[in-house]
């Protein structure tokens, strides 16, 4: 089976509709920024290598994402393919993943950057079971508390400020928008209007898939 690409603006909805798409499609969920993270917090070389980059909002080298990802499409649950959450965001990524690992299809969450900032400042997510969810538009119930594992106390990123912000959304427009052209032109790539309630664009994502299947 080939895998999923999730496509989008950073804060566009890629982490939160990854959950609608894993539970639809029992798809494993594979995000660079999540490996990222995880590697900065065991205080691994890699991670190290990553921090700076992840801190000022640039695109982390290609040699380090592109090893990363064949090393974990190499594990026993990414046999059946993944859903890929941030990867491929170079031209050389695609080019690199293309050599791996048969895509099915680049689901783009279209969301207009000025909404951007106020998506990623009110983020927040629970460091247990990695759900996401926002200050305004998807609070938890119970102030502190997951709603999906009850799991007390929440997080916030450091690099979800605004200065930093702006800076990944430049690096989306100069170096991971042209992929939506470059999957284009191989026939792969869909768009949906993310500037919907959550609901909505899962609705969207999903009836985008299964056309594709013909269910
Ligand atoms: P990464 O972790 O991938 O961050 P990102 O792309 O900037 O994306 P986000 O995780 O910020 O957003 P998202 O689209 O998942 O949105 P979410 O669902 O959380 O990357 C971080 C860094 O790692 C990069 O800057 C880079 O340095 C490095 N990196 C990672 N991958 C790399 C790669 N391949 N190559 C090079 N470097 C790489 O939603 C955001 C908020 O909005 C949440 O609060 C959510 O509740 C809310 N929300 C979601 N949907 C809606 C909606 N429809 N309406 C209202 N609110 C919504």
């Amino acid at each position: 089976m080939a895998s999923i690409v999730l496509f989008g603006p950073p804060g566009a909805g890629k982490g939160t509709q990854a959950a609608i798409i894993m539970a639809e499609t029992g798809l494993p969920q594979v995000s660079t920024g999540d490996m990222l993270r995880a590697a900065l917090s065991q205080g691994s070389s890699l991670g190290m290598e990553a921090k700076s980059f992840m801190e000022a909002g640039k695109l982390v080298p290609d040699s380090i994402i592109i090893g990363l990802i064949e090393n974990r499409l190499k594990e026993n649950d990414a046999s059946n393919g993944v859903l890929l959450d941030g990867f491929p965001r170079t031209i050389a990524q695609a080019e690199a993943l293309m050599e791996i690992e048969e895509v099915e299809v680049v689901l783009s969450i279209e969301v207009p950057d000025e909404r951007i900032i106020k998506r990623i400042c009110g983020r927040y997510s629970c460091p247990q079971c990695g759900a996401v969810y926002h200050d305004s538009f998807n609070p938890t119930t119970s102030e502190d508390i997951c709603d999906n594992c009850s799991h007390h106390g929440m997080k916030r990123r450091a690099d979800d400020n605004e200065e930093t912000v702006s800076s990944r959304l430049k690096a989306y427009h100069s170096q991971t928008r042209p992929l939506a052209d470059w999957y284009s032109q191989r026939g792969l790539f869909q768009a949906v209007d993310g500037d919907r309630d959550i609901e909505l664009v899962g609705q969207s994502l999903l009836k985008v898939l299964s056309e594709l299947r013909g269910e």
